[in-house]
């Protein structure tokens, strides 16, 4: 995600932002950004990343389980690119399903996976 349109999202009062510090180092480990709609029934986790020396610590999951609990709609979703491996599994772990496919939803021609999951479950 570019950093203009980070700030176009975060000014919105559709957003909802969490982000992890690295105290020792007066920095950002990882953020995560989730829209909600008011005429909509679900939330969209819009984007998610976690500083490359921060990864593997479970960081991410919290931010998710964070957006769950600050969320007031009956379903999160995402998009997530069919190649990477890693958030897909995260996403999973956390009990999201795979709900669609878009083709070539990406720039670069790869397919989004759209994944939703009930917060009631
Ligand atoms: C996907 C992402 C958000 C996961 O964040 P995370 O906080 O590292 O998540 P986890 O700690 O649960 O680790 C996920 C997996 O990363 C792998 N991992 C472990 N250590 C790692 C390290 N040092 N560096 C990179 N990956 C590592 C492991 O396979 C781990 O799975 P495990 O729980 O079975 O060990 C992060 O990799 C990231 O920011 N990627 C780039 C942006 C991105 O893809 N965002 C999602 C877009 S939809």
């Amino acid at each position: 995600m570019s950093r203009r349109s980070l700030a176009h999202h975060i000014a919105s009062p559709r957003a909802i932002v969490s982000v992890a510090v690295d105290a020792e180092h007066s920095d950002i480990a990882a953020y995560i950004l989730m829209l909600s709609h008011a005429q909509r029934r679900d939330d969209r986790l819009y984007s998610l990343a976690v500083a490359p020396t921060h990864r593997g610590r479970g960081l991410a999951g919290q931010l998710l389980q964070e957006c769950e609990r600050l969320s007031h709609a009956p379903n999160l979703y995402l998009e997530v690119r069919t190649d990477n491996d890693t958030a897909i599994a995260l996403y999973q772990r956390l009990g999201f399903r795979e709900t669609a496919r878009r083709k070539s939803y990406y720039q670069d021609g790869m397919d989004a996976l759209v994944m939703i999951k009930s917060k009631s479950q």
